[in-house]
């Protein structure tokens, strides 16, 4: 892996407010032929890591306060979010945040306002070849789509502006599981692509069936960071993360263990 050409996080603090310390120590690495996936509980800091990725610390009060975002090895954290759009990084936030009362056209036209007329036709073309039922709908409100097919208008809308690396804060939550399969068969094929996918997941078997690497967010630090087969088969992701236990954090569950072994 050339780590000149590489989406990184080195050791990140986060404060929002001045005062709430949300991330408190967060490392990753993303390469442009990688998924990588990011587990975490609610609260873990996942979607804090998103914005200081992406330059939208800003609006929601929150400061990097020690380490850095690099893009193929300079700063990206100190661009604005417009700026780290053209340098190849895009994302699609939390919730599906389509514009209700555009089209689904207008949409995808807004995402790809970055680029040149020409650009933004020939993107557009290229985005209903690979979502063919946003093909069908392109003169409809997004407000009308289903939740299936907003979250598709959302992950189209970031593909506009051609990104080297997209970023998607759990793109399958509240959907059903055969919408959760063609969202996880998307990711697949835009990094098939050539596009580095980090994939914020609470769905931890979904995230680990299509990711290279993993990491595991607690408390704003990143305790935990494998190669996907490795977490798949770690028997404290399993039963925190794959939903076999009730256990209320992975290192409840490690201390837990602990505990028990010296017990016996
Ligand atoms: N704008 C904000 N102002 C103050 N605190 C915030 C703000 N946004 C998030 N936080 C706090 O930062 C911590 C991390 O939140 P974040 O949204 O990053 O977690 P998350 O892992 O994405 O959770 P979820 O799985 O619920 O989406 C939480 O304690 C949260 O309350
Ligand atoms: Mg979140």
């Amino acid at each position: 892996m050339r780590s000149d050409l590489m989406l990184a996080v080195h050791n990140l603090e986060v404060v929002y407010e001045g005062v709430l310390r949300s991330l408190r120590g967060a490392s990753l690495a993303v390469a442009p032929d990688r998924i990588v996936a990011v587990l975490g509980a609610n609260g873990a800091g996942k979607t804090t890591l998103l914005r200081a990725m992406t330059g939208l610390l800003d609006v929601h009060r929150g400061k990097i306060t020690r380490g850095q975002v690099t893009l193929d090895g300079t700063p990206l954290d100190t661009r604005r979010a417009a700026s780290v759009v053209r340098a190849g990084v895009s994302q699609v936030m939390e919730g599906r945040r389509v514009f209700v009362e555009f089209t689904v056209e207008e949409n995808l036209r807004i995402g790809g306002h970055t680029g040149s007329t020409a650009d933004v036709t020939a993107n557009l073309e290229r985005i209903f070849a690979m979502f063919p039922v946003l093909a069908d709908r392109r003169g409809a409100r997004a407000g009308y789509l289903s939740g299936g097919e907003q979250q598709m208008l959302a992950i189209g809308r970031a593909l506009m502006a051609q990104p080297r690396f997209l970023l998607l804060d759990e793109p399958s939550l509240g959907l059903a599981p055969k919408l959760v399969e063609q969202i996880r068969d998307l990711i697949v094929d835009i990094n098939a692509a050539g596009t580095g996918v980090l994939l914020i997941e609470q769905n931890a078997a979904m995230a680990l069936s299509i990711a290279h690497h993993g990491y595991v967010m607690e408390n704003g630090i990143t305790v935990m960071d494998a190669p996907a087969d490795t977490l798949r088969a770690d028997e404290d992701i399993q039963e925190f993360y794959l939903g076999l236990g009730q256990t209320a954090s992975l290192r409840d569950v490690k201390h837990y263990k602990r505990r028990k072994r010296w017990l016996s």
